[in-house]
């Protein structure tokens, strides 16, 4: 698949992922406004929506429906949004852009800030109790992103993160760190994509595992880059690593090492799914993501 495909391609699953999680949002009346404007207003636009679009072009690749990836998708993507609002607060980063406008606790103050995580994170789960999958694919969706988002996974990454800052870890430290708080979320966007297509284990589900792992080094490889390098296009604050004093991949190689080690990443990514990828969709997402700017 081309570059120019591929851009395609996503912006057309975008706008039906933005379509879905804009019908999950709506407040309809609902009480309190507050926190659904906040909830929205962090969810919708801005987003590069990369973790759906993961999880709809698994199922696709085996044989799934969208019908079920779809809110897959989505409801990982409200996961995801919660852990950047949480992630902008005050106590943690601290940083007043996401996604090209002020964060979440600027516009809606702390407290908001606080609760619109909170209930995107429990309406994703209500939103994978409520897709048209079997019980089974749903309570294997459920244990999944509950597990990947969690203390093992992107919480205990973002703790891990934390607790690294102003200090000096090691190398194998900062990949559990990436590993946690980046790599646990996108072996859950493939995961939910093979459990909409009804594959829970195997050959396929291994492959899967090892792209997503790699894509998610690669990916917060090119974010700790970008961080020091990027320009406004990123959507957020340039330079937020090193006033916060965290541990990056840059704290233990030069940028060209680090630009080197992301490819090496990706090209493993790619090499896992091997023929799998018939379209070659997925192995030029994962080009797309070492080469993106924000
Ligand atoms: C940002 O993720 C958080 C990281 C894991 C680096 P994205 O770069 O996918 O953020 P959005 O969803 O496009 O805003
Ligand atoms: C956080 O990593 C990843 C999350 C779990 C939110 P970063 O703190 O580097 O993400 P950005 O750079 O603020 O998007
Ligand atoms: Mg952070
Ligand atoms: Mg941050
Ligand atoms: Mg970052």
């Amino acid at each position: 698949m081309t570059h120019e495909n591929l851009k395609q391609d996503l912006r057309l699953f975008a706008g039906r992922v933005d379509k879905y999680l804009a019908d999950a949002l709506c407040p309809d009346g609902r009480i309190p406004r507050q926190v659904w404007e906040a909830m929205e207003y962090s969810t919708m636009g801005g987003g590069k929506r990369i973790r759906p679009y993961l999880t709809m072009k698994f199922a696709a690749m085996l044989g799934g429906s969208e019908e079920i990836a779809l809110p897959f998708g989505a409801a990982l993507e409200m996961v995801h949004t919660y852990s950047l609002i949480h992630d902008d607060l005050p106590c943690m980063d601290d940083d007043d852009y996401r996604r090209g406008k002020p964060t979440c606790h600027k516009m809606y103050g702390e407290a908001n800030a606080v609760l619109a995580g909170d209930g995107l994170l429990t309406l994703a789960f209500g939103v994978l109790a409520d897709a048209p999958a079997t019980p089974e694919q749903i309570v294997r969706a459920t244990r999944l992103l509950s597990h990947a988002a969690g203390c093992n996974g992107m919480i205990g990454g973002q703790v891990l993160d934390l607790l690294a800052e102003n200090t000096t870890v090691s190398r194998e430290t900062l990949c559990r760190i990436h590993d946690g708080k980046t790599c646990a979320l996108m072996r859950a966007a493939a995961g939910l994509g093979c459990i909409a297509a009804g594959v829970f284990e195997g050959e396929a589900w291994d492959a899967a595992m090892t792209y997503a792992t790699e894509v998610g080094m690669a990916f917060q490889i090119v974010d700790d880059l970008l961080d020091v390098y990027g320009t406004d296009a990123i959507g957020k604050p340039v330079g937020s690593d090193s006033r916060n004093g965290k541990t990056t991949y840059l704290t233990f190689m030069t940028a060209d090492e680090a630009r080197a080690e992301a490819s090496v990443r990706t090209q493993k990514a790619i090499q896992a799914l091997g023929g799998m990828d018939a379209d070659g969709c997925l192995a030029a997402l994962a080009e797309m993501l070492l080469g993106r700017t924000k």
